[in-house]
């Protein structure tokens, strides 16, 4: 393992020069939004604050971090469910925010790209493609706060990979600045291009620990003419993928998004969220948030209903009543952060087996934790869902979870390898699911990509501390 050293004066006053006081800080109080997860699960320390204003600027500060053995941790929207973000407790690297570099460069509704550097927020890319009378179709309730870097770093998921993809499938071209200052040029979006191993690929997902992402060419679609939207009940997640199986028969490929809310995690937003209000009469013990695109949802939904395969529904009448829905569902997290101490995880299985795994794993954990109590919600299209595990009512939440936390999560990826699974489905890895990540692939899987990350960054600078274990 390489060693890295603090930032010399000398490479800090080169720094300082360069960047300017809008980009560069070691100001405390300027500093401290910045060194803690936006969950406030993780507390690190930095020697300053770097925000460059291009490419240019990022290779300036990479190249002369490399040069010294300096750390670097890339930073967009702060918004990573894993401490991705988030700097080593014992400081000693440079934090590099790409909230500077947040141009939309080129949208192009012919070539169906827009270009959009890495310190874009999400929610600012979708109103450039709506501009140009396109979509990019990757939404996430962090939509106002998350950046083009990040989601791309991480290979972000969402509600709408049912269709479209994650990130992975969404981006044509990544600029990024290599390990060693080198910037790699790969905007060009071209449709094929098979000149061997894909450098875009590595990149994404590397969750900043092969390079710093600068600007990405992402795909577009044709903008959509109209959505249907409805929330229904159902009586079992295995009736909810029934559902789905059904719509997606009757519609085609005009289902979207498909989201699986238990009534634990909707009466935790109707607590929390203030101007939240039950979607429908009587609570349903499961429910499905669906959505469809230039297609209707009510006919199908009939069919369904008489067929048995879901109680009440209702139909969203208006945009304001789709987006109420919507915000229900996207409230969820908030909702857990207020409710109280619980252990987040991200975890796919094959879509068959979700809806067995749900029950049944959730039922193993709060056995052998008693007072526990599991939330899981999302993307059962994907199958991926978030599997919460809160701590039991009398305990001191932060006691339970310094002593409770490696052994319920190991349980929780117990059940699922022995179901398939993965401990990551879309959140990454960071610095909370390192050890997970060993103790679960195989060592091919984990040799081959610490030889990628050698290969790329010898000195080990990028994003320290994160993704792989030390
Ligand atoms: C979601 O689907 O709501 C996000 O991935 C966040 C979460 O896991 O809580
Ligand atoms: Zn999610």
């Amino acid at each position: 393992m390489s060693v890295l050293n603090p930032p010399p004066d000398a490479l800090l006053a080169r720094l300082e020069a360069r960047l300017g006081p809008r980009g560069f800080t070691r100001d405390e109080d300027d500093m401290a939004p910045w060194l803690t997860d936006w969950r406030g699960r993780y507390h690190g320390r930095a020697a300053a604050l770097v925000s460059p204003a291009s490419a240019a600027d990022v290779r300036e500060v990479v190249t002369a971090c490399a040069q010294a053995g300096v750390g670097i941790v890339p930073q967009g929207g702060n918004s990573s469910m894993v401490g991705g973000a988030t700097p080593p407790a014992q400081g000693g690297v440079l934090l590099l925010s790409l909230r500077r570099m947040n141009a939309i460069r080129t949208v192009s509704a012919e070539d169906n790209v827009l270009v959009a550097e890495a310190g874009a927020i999400l929610t600012h890319v979708h109103e450039a493609a709506a501009a140009a009378g396109r979509r990019f179709p990757l939404t996430l309730g962090a939509k106002g706060s998350a950046t083009v870097g990040g989601l791309v770093s991480t290979n972000a998921g969402g509600t709408q990979v049912l269709r479209f993809g994650p990130m992975r499938s969404l981006v044509a071209g990544l600029e990024a600045v290599l390990p060693d200052g080198s910037l790699y040029e790969g905007l060009s979006a071209l449709r094929k291009d098979n000149r061997g191993y894909d450098l875009k690929q590595l990149l994404i997902g590397a969750e900043g620990t092969l390079g710093i992402v600068t600007a990405a060419s992402l795909r577009l679609f044709p903008a959509a003419a109209s959505r249907s939207v409805a929330w229904c009940g159902v009586a079992t997640p295995s009736a909810a993928l029934a559902l789905l199986r059904f719509l997606e028969d009757r519609t085609g490929p005009a289902v979207e998004s498909f989201e699986l809310v238990p009534r634990r995690a909707l009466d935790l937003v109707l607590a929390y969220v203030p101007g939240t209000r039950p979607p429908l009469a009587a609570p349903a013990s499961w429910n499905v948030l669906v959505e469809a695109v230039d297609a209707a949802l009510e006919p199908p939904l009939v069919e369904a209903a008489e067929a048995g395969l879901l109680g009440d529904a209702a139909l969203a009448v208006s945009e304001a009543q789709a987006e109420a829905f919507w915000r229900l569902r996207d409230s969820i997290s908030e909702a857990e952060r207020h409710s109280g101490p619980a252990l987040k995880h991200d975890i796919s299985v094959p879509v068959a087996a979700m809806p067995a795994f749900m029950e049944s794993a959730a039922a193993a954990v709060e056995q052998r934790f008693p007072g526990t109590r599991v939330i899981a919600f999302g993307h059962l299209g994907d199958g991926n869902v978030h599997f919460t595990v809160g701590a039991p009512p009398e305990a001191d939440g932060a006691v339970w979870l310094e002593s409770e936390a490696l052994a319920v999560s190991a349980f929780v990826y117990g059940e699922v390898g022995a179901a398939g699974g993965s401990i990551s489905a879309e959140h990454g890895i960071g610095q909370m699911k390192r050890e997970a990540l060993a103790a679960t692939v195989s060592p091919v899987r984990l040799a081959a990509q610490r030889a990628i990350k050698q290969a790329l960054d010898p000195k080990g600078i990028m994003n320290p501390g994160k993704l792989l274990p030390g």
